[in-house]
């Protein structure tokens, strides 16, 4: 296929390689530590989760796979021409579990998140200050320890808002994995990508 695709080393690697294979298309055996990844036509990039639409949009990787989320706080320019339909989560903001906090009362609102672009977004729509602090991980603890008011953050199981003391207040964005094209190869390695496209339809039909 000669393709190069850019795959998270996060939470949706299991996904990924699941409906790869479901598709019948090659995919490294065991990740070892080596990071891009020849194998049987296709090379395979494994980088951070939000590089995914960085790699892709410079056309570095033809293609690659990255959540809804990370699409959305990266605002990368890409196609994206398929939902994988897995890697189902909420975005939301959440805040300690029975505080007062009405945080359309509060003052300037303090907001830790990852997701910056989007919690800022967010809270400018509806007309609310806000001051995003941003984290690189475990969010869920910044409300608690005094950080932040609240947290925007991605909800799977919603085990660790739970353990941590948390609950949502509100969603910002839902989330599923998507297939994501370079625009210009989409043009220039149009039969690759539309057999590669063939086959994932088919195995998420
Ligand atoms: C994500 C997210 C939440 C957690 C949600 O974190 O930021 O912390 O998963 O999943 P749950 O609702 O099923 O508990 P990740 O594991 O990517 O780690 P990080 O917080 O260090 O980024």
């Amino acid at each position: 296929m000669n393709l190069t695709v850019a795959l998270s080393k996060g939470k949706l690697l299991g996904g990924s390689e699941a409906l790869w294979r479901r598709a019948g298309l090659p995919f490294p055996e065991a990740e070892g530590r080596k990071l891009v990844v020849p194998m049987d036509g296709l090379q395979f990039l494994f980088v951070k989760d939000m590089d995914v639409p960085t790699y892709v949009e410079y056309g570095v990787a033809d293609c690659g796979i990255a959540g809804r989320d990370v699409l959305l706080e990266s605002g990368s320019d890409v196609y994206e021409p398929l939902d994988l339909a897995f890697g189902h989560c909420r975005l939301v903001v959440a805040r300690l579990r029975g505080s007062e906090l009405d945080y359309r009362r509060a003052g300037t609102l303090r907001v830790a998140t990852k997701y910056p672009r989007i919690a800022a977004g967010h809270f400018l729509e509806r007309g609310i200050s806000a001051e995003i602090v941003k984290l690189s991980g475990s969010v869920e603890i910044a409300p608690g320890l005094g950080l932040a008011d609240c947290i925007v953050d991605v909800v799977e199981t919603g085990r660790t808002l739970e353990e941590n003391g948390l609950e949502a207040l509100e969603d910002v964005a839902v989330s599923s994995a998507r297939l994501v094209v370079n625009r210009a190869s989409y043009h220039a390695r149009r039969e690759a990508l539309r057999r590669l496209l063939e086959a994932l339809r088919k195995a998420l039909a």
